[in-house]
Order: C-alpha cells, then sequence, then structure tokens
C-alpha cells in the first residue's frame, strides 16, 4: 500500500513531506521520493529502500520549496528501483505526479503514447499517467488537464499532481484509492493518502469521493467531480478524533484486524484487471508470454510453508479438479533435503507472501538445478522469490503487516483460481464453464463483506471457548487445507494446542481425543461431500464433543447435532475455501485476544523466516 503526502503553503516542504512520509512507513514500502516545486521549476529526488537513503540524497543538495508531493511505493508494477520510485515526470520534467492504486488500461496507454513519441523511463503504470496529462494540456489550468487525462484511464487511483506550468498549486484526486485533504489553519494545505500523512499539521481533514479532483493553493482548496461540468462540489470538513496509532490501524486494534477486514478490497486488487467475462478466461500478464512453456506442463510440484503449503493443499485440488494436470504439494523445508523425482514437463510453483522464505527459495533453486521451470505466486514485488522463478502472477494485495497471514492466504486462494482458470481453459474446459467461474469469482469481495458481518457472533463464541486447551479442525477435500490452516491460525496467536486433520481420518486416531472439553471445528459447507461431513459430525456428536460448524446454508440435515452454526454464502466448491477460512481467522483472533496474546507480534514467530 503505497503512501502519498503533499504541501502548499508558507512553510519549507521538505521536512513536512518527510515527517508525513515517514508516519506512513507503517504501510510497508521499498521506495520513497518527493517533488519539490520553486522558481526554478520541479526538483524530483528519489531513492529505493528506506526514507533515510532519501533523506541523504535530499541533503545532499537541498532545495529550498514551499510546495510540493512525496511517496512511498510498495511496488505493484516494476521492481523497487530508482527508476520505478515516484514521483514520475513528464519528458520536460515540468510536471509531476505521485500515485497509488493500479492503472488496469496502463498498456493501452503507454502504446499510444510511445506511439505519440514518449519514451518510458520505468516499468510503472503510473507513468503513462504524467505523460499522458502533459499530452493533453494544450492550455488552461493544470486541473483541467488532469482531469481530462483521468477520463481516459481506468482502474484505481489516488494522485497528487505539481507542475512548474502552473506553480503554486497541487491537484489531487482519487478513485477506489483513498486521499484526503488536510486543512491547513496557517496559510497552507496538506494532501495524503491518509490522516496520518497531515496529523502534525492539522486534524482538520477533507474525504475525497471516487471521482473527485481538487485544487490546492497556500489559500484553500476547491472540489471538483470528473462527471461534473467544472462546477465545484462540496466535500465538509472532518475533525481527527483518532490518535496516530489508531490510524495507523484504520481504527482497528489490531493489523491482523485490520488486515481481515481488508479482504474484500485485497480479493478485488487480485481479481482487478484479470478476469474476462466474455470469454471466460483470466489475463495474467505475469505468465500469458509463456503459454508455450505452460502448454508442456505434464505436472506440477508447489513448494511453501506454513499458510502458503495450505493455500498450495487447495491449489492442488483445484488443479487437479478443474486443469487435468497432476500435482503434488511439498513443505519447501521437506523438498530441499529429499531427492524428489523431477521429470522433464514438471513446473514447480513456489507460493510465497513475502517472497524471502529460505526453504521456499532453496527449494526453488534445487527445481532449477534439475533445469525445470519454476513459476512463483508472491506479494512482495521484486522480492527474492519474484526475481527467481522465470514467471509468476502477484497478489496485489498490499503489505501484510501483521505476522499471522490472513488477507495473504485468501488472496494466495484467488491467485490460484485465477491460473487454474487459465491453465483449465487451454486444455479442455469449455467457454462456458470458464464463465461460469468468472461469474462466481467477481461476487467473491461482496460474499466476504457478508462474511466479515459475523464478526460480533464470532467474538460471542470466542467468549465461551476460549479457555479449551485444545481444539480439533476438521474438513474434507477443499476444506482439509482450511481445516489446516484455522488450526494454525488458533496456535499462533493465541498458543492454544490445535490440530487440523481430514475429517474421515479423525475414526483412526484422534477421535480418542473428543471429550465435553474439546470444542471441534467442522469446514461443512454443502459440496459434494457435504453428506459424507455430516456423518463424521455424528461420530463427534455421539462422542459428547462441542461442535462448531461453518455452513454455507441452513444445512438442516444439522439441526440437532452442531452447538454452534456459523454461515457462508454459497459457491463453487473451490472458492468456498476463501469464504469458510474467514470465520476461522476471527476465531482465532478474538479468542487471542480474550486471552491477552500480541495477535500482530506473537511470541517466537517472525514474519519472514528467512533462516533455514
Ligand atoms: C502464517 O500465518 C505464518 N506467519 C507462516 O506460516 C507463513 O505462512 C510462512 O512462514 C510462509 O511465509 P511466506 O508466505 O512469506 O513464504
Amino acid at each position: 500500500m503505497c503512501g502519498i503526502v503533499a504541501y502548499v503553503g508558507s512553510k519549507q516542504a521538505t521536512p513536512i513531506l518527510l515527517a508525513g512520509l515517514k508516519r506512513l512507513e507503517y504501510r510497508g514500502y521499498d521506495s520513497a521520493g518527493v517533488a519539490l516545486l520553486n522558481g526554478d521549476g520541479v526538483r524530483v529526488v528519489k531513492q529505493p529502500g528506506k526514507i533515510r537513503m532519501l533523506e541523504r540524497a535530499i541533503d545532499a543538495a537541498p532545495q529550498r520549496a514551499t510546495c510540493g508531493i512525496a511517496h512511498t511505493r510498495w511496488a505493484t508494477h516494476g521492481a523497487p528501483t530508482e527508476p520505478n520510485a515516484h514521483p514520475h515526470t513528464s519528458p520536460t520534467g515540468d510536471i509531476a505526479l505521485v500515485h497509488n492504486g493500479i492503472i488496469e488500461n496502463a498498456d493501452l496507454l503507454r502504446t499510444m503514447l510511445q506511439a505519440e513519441g514518449y519514451a518510458f523511463a520505468s516499468e510503472t503504470d503510473t507513468e503513462a499517467v504524467v505523460h499522458l496529462i502533459d499530452f493533453l494540456w494544450k492550455e488552461g489550468p493544470l486541473e483541467d488537464a488532469v482531469a481530462a487525462a483521468l477520463r481516459e484511464v481506468e482502474g484505481a487511483y489516488g494522485i497528487a499532481v505539481i507542475s512548474s506550468r502552473d506553480p503554486g498549486k497541487i491537484v489531487v484526486a482519487r478513485h477506489g484509492s483513498p486521499l484526503l485533504i488536510g486543512v491547513g489553519h496557517d496559510g497552507e494545505m496538506l494532501a495524503g493518502s491518509d490522516a496520518a500523512a497531515v496529523i502534525e499539521l492539522t486534524r482538520d481533514v477533507v474525504y475525497l469521493d471516487d471521482g473527485d479532483y481538487a485544487v490546492l493553493t497556500a489559500d484553500g482548496y476547491r472540489t471538483f467531480h470528473l462527471e461534473g461540468d467544472g462546477e465545484e462540489v462540496e466535500r465538509g470538513v472532518h475533525a481527527i478524533t483518532w490518535d496516530l496509532d489508531a490510524i495507523e490501524k484504520g481504527g482497528y486494534e489490531h493489523f491482523m484486524l485490520k488486515e481481515i477486514f481488508e479482504q474484500p478490497s485485497s480479493v478485488a486488487d487480485v481479481l482487478r484487471g484479470r478476469l474476462l467475462p466474455d470469454n471466460g478466461d483470466a489475463r495474467l500478464g505475469g505468465i500469458m508470454n509463456h503459454e508455450f512453456d505452460l502448454g508442456r506442463v505434464r505436472r506440477i510440484v508447489i513448494t511453501a510453508c506454513g499458510t502458503s503449503w495450505h493455500a498450495g493443499l487447495v491449489g492442488e485440488y483445484m488443479i487437479e479438479e478443474l486443469a487435468g494436470i497432476p500435482v503434488s504439494v511439498e513443505y519447501a523445508s521437506e523438498f530441499r533435503y529429499r531427492n524428489p523425482v523431477l521429470e522433464e514437463g514438471t513446473l514447480t510453483l513456489a507460493i510465497s507472501q513475502s517472497g524471502e522464505t529460505a526453504d521456499t527459495l532453496a527449494a526453488l533453486r534445487e527445481a532449477e538445478q534439475r533445469g525445470l521451470k519454476t513459476m512463483g505466486i508472491v506479494n512482495a514485488v521484486g522480492s527474492t522469490i519474484a526475481r527467481q522463478t522465470d514467471f509468476g502472477i502477484y497478489l496485489h494485495a498490499g503489505p501484510e503487516i501483521g505476522v499471522a497471514s490472513t488477507k495473504a492466504f485468501t488472496s494466495q486462494l484467488v491467485a490460484l483460481s485465477l491460473f487454474t482458470l487459465f491453465m483449465a481453459r487451454r486444455r479442455d474446459m469449455s467457454a462456458a464453464r470458464g464463465a461460469e467461474i468468472v461469474q462466481h469469482l467477481q461476487v467473491l469481495p461482496s460474499q466476504i463483506e457478508e462474511v466479515l458481518r459475523l464478526n460480533d457472533e464470532i467474538r460471542d463464541l470466542a467468549a465461551k471457548l476460549k479457555d479449551a486447551s485444545n481444539f480439533l479442525y476438521l474438513g474434507r477435500g477443499y476444506q482439509f487445507p482450511v481445516a489446516l490452516e484455522g488450526a494454525l491460525k488458533l496456535k499462533e496467536v493465541s498458543y492454544i494446542h490445535a490440530e487440523g486433520y481430514p475429517a474421515a481420518e479423525m475414526k483412526h486416531g484422534p477421535i480418542a481425543l473428543i471429550d465435553e472439553e474439546m470444542p471441534v471445528v467442522f469446514l461443512a459447507p454443502r459440496d459434494p461431500i457435504f453428506s459424507k461431513v455430516v456423518s463424521n459430525i455424528e461420530e463427534v456428536k455421539a462422542r459428547r464433543g462441542r461442535i462448531i460448524a461453518v455452513v454455507s446454508d441452513d444445512a438442516p440435515e444439522l439441526q440437532g447435532k452442531v452447538d454452534y452454526m456459523l454461515k457462508v454464502p454459497q459457491t463453487l466448491p473451490h472458492l468456498l475455501p476463501v469464504l469458510t477460512t474467514i470465520p476461522l481467522q476471527l476465531l482465532a483472533y478474538h479468542i487471542a485476544t480474550m486471552r491477552g496474546c500480541d495477535v500482530d507480534q506473537p511470541r517466537n514467530l517472525a514474519k519472514s523466516v528467512t533462516v533455514e
């Protein structure tokens, strides 16, 4: 998630911009930059790495300016390098722009602008926007050129723009990526991607709506709407009452809860620009130039660790069922030390949120050693695993701060379903079947919103279960990996022992654990093996287990057999894990917080295990 800070007023802009960027560091980033505007024009300083690197570069050649924009970038398109860092500038450098979000038609805009003679210095989608503003700006104020350009743009953006051709002003705009105005009281105006960026100077903010753009000067601000006829629109001023810690967590008590509630938007971001409803297919820029290699794939070996390994298990089931390709899933730490049989035509798929997990990286290198093609499904753009693989899919889920993985897991599942659709439609899957899957993917974000409305009910359930010493999580088919993931979530944040198991396997041993103290969580959505799960539930009920069932309809077959029922919306069997896992995330979170555990930084855990 990138960060934006902008300032125009009577004070020196640089220290204000840098202080604002530091307030946004919690969002995670991998490069930073500023653009300063004074009588000498626009000056841009940008660096990969941390803000202190940027500060050193600025100090090397200080610049006095009372107007400027600044940015911390979390790479989505293009690795974290100096050319890809923001701000981006027009060819003559007299326009500078910073951007949050994803421009879906960036490739089309780039092609058009290149045909008009524009040269691109970066791999980013953002650069197309600043060149488009330059291309369209024949006369009139900066804001008119920005509005004209944004009317050609598709996708999500929050932007801030300055130009030496129209000095003393900043133009900001938002569509799908937050941006607010900080109303200064000392002859100054600010803007930021969230209140943390402006809170040093003001707690009075104006939230822009999607499609809004605004002009900021030292004297004030004016807001407009892209669909308007140039008339100003009224946007009220709000007083921020949160403290900084609450702002960084978006008002949630912990990053883990914030990220659980981000899942409608993070799943929407994985899907953004990647669904082709008309021919029931997926458009995956990171692999579509490798169709020849993918067409020769005879087997896929998925390798990962922890939660990502659980995602791999779901991937195994869906790729085999829908694309007909044999798949095996390997713990990376095991894969690298045994002598796996890896024949010609085997694709090694590494799944990793951080892209830095040592065991997964080592497994990848083992596969490369054998001359195999490698692919990644990674969240951190430009990370080691992302760079190590031949091709791959980025999650675009934004940085995941909480150590326990939540939104990255559901994003991995959605990325795997897009990959499965892509492969299946190049094998035997019909366009009609593909279109059905696309339709179900399109409504996933709103279905996740529905699941999140169970939060209060799950918090009440957590209060009843928080003192248990052991939990059992049971599921079958696509829901077996969800059982494993639910158990891991509880273990790692609440320190309660929990085990995930295939529901039918429970008879071969674990059933000895069942008693009236043992909570048993069943994943029991209505899928092709639901009736078998009902039998397993009856076996536990007969032994007085405390049964919590996650279902996808009213499940009359379970009436009187379970103690608690949590209902999620119905969807296709291979997409149900995206929905059934969320109640388990919330259950683990609430039990852990009730037990006084540090859910964001659980004991003994690291966000990225970069050691073997
Ligand atoms: C998940 O909640 C854990 N924090 C951990 O299992 C994690 O999934 C594992 O370390 C793999 O990390 P990666 O996805 O960054 O490779």
